[in-house]
């Protein structure tokens, strides 16, 4: 069974969304062929949401042509959803500029109308990201885009937007066991306001996985890709390398008392955090797949002993709201 979620009023997707930032570069070689004919194995597992961005490279190419296939071969391609990002750099926001963009999503992804557009925004002084809001709003408006989402907004941010009267269905931030700003104030805010939130980092590129129990901390060249090297650098301001190692085991028991694996009982404690509506899982394609791995969690249910052994952990950490700030804070 394929647990599924629905954004705003209609948009249905997989609790697990595939995730493209692991095909724009620092990754490892993507054979853009290779590529898109294992979008395939996801689709037909039924893992049918993809995560992209207008920043990640090849991506929104990848799906549309991935779609264009299944066109062609005559598949139903109404569970197939594609959720993308709009990332601009510091420049006016006018209508020319971000129709452009949205226009150049479409165009790629292949489709008429976006699934849902996540909007990133680097420096909160420069306010031009409520203009933005107001030219995506009004695509919305005209059927170019489906539903508006941010990524890496904060809480005081998505209050200032519900000020003035935009309409947001999720937010995308990061959430993990490492991770877990977002329950300080995010996840009460977005319940009241009925914002989903897509979390990302869960796995820590896979670094919450049996392939680093037990291992000493990696150096540089063991963290080979830019997702690796992300993500330890929040185990370092988490807690360092030994209380992961401890988190590590415990997480290890308690995968072995569900006869389950590491990354299925990381991925369900977000999955079950209230507002989730999906976990993104980064898909290296056409050079690794964990895709019926990953299934696994939809039937994996954590218990109050596994909560509390992992709290034990948690416990012992930095907070990550007052090391960092609130959510995307590490990217201001
Ligand atoms: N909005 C943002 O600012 C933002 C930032 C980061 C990411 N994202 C989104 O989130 C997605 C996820 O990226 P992420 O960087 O956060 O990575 P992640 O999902 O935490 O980690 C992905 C890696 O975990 C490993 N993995 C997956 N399933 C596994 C399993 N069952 N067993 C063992 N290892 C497993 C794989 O490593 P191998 O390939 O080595 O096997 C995979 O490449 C991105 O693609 C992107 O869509 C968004």
């Amino acid at each position: 069974m394929i647990e599924t979620a629905t954004l705003g009023s209609d948009l249905k997707i997989c609790r697990i969304i595939n995730g493209m930032w692991q095909v724009s570069g620092g990754h490892g070689h993507i054979t853009p062929q290779k590529a898109i004919s294992e979008m395939d194995l996801y689709h037909k597992a039924g893992l049918t949401s993809w995560d992209m961005a207008d920043i990640y490279g090849p991506a929104e190419g990848f799906f549309g042509k991935f779609r264009q296939n299944l066109e062609k071969s005559g598949h139903d391609l109404s569970g197939l959803v594609g959720l993308t990002k709009f990332v601009p750099n510091p420049v006016p926001m006018n209508r020319t500029i971000v129709e452009r963009a949205i226009k150049n999503s479409i165009l790629h992804m292949n489709v008429s109308s976006l699934d849902l557009v996540q909007f990133h925004w680097w420096d909160y002084d420069d306010p031009r990201y409520f203009d933005a809001l107001y030219h995506l709003t009004a695509l919305r408006d005209e059927g170019k885009i489906k539903h508006i989402g941010l990524t890496n907004f904060d809480t005081i941010r998505m209050q200032m937007m519900l000020d003035k009267g935009f309409v947001i269905v999720s937010n995308q931030v990061q959430y993990s066991i490492i991770d877990q700003r977002p329950q300080m104030e995010m996840e009460e805010f977005c319940k009241k306001h009925n914002i989903h939130l897509l979390a990302y980092g869960t796995l820590g590129g896979g670094l919450l996985s049996e392939r680093f129990l037990g291992s000493d901390d990696p150096t540089r060249i063991d963290l080979n890709t830019y997702s690796l090297q992300k993500y330890h650098n929040m185990i370092d301001a988490w807690g360092g390398w030994t209380l992961f190692q401890k988190l590590l085991h415990t997480l290890d028991k308690i995968a072995k008392k569900h006869h389950t694996s590491i990354p299925n009982v990381a991925t369900r404690f977000i999955l079950d955090k209230p507002q989730v509506a999906g976990v993104i899982i980064g898909a290296r394609l056409g050079i690794a797949q964990h895709i019926e791995q990953n299934k696994q969690t939809f039937s994996l249910n954590l218990d109050s002993d596994d909560y509390s052994a992992i709290q034990e952990i948690t416990s012992q950490a930095n907070d990550l709201f007052d090391v960092i700030g609130d959510c995307g804070s590490e990217y201001r």
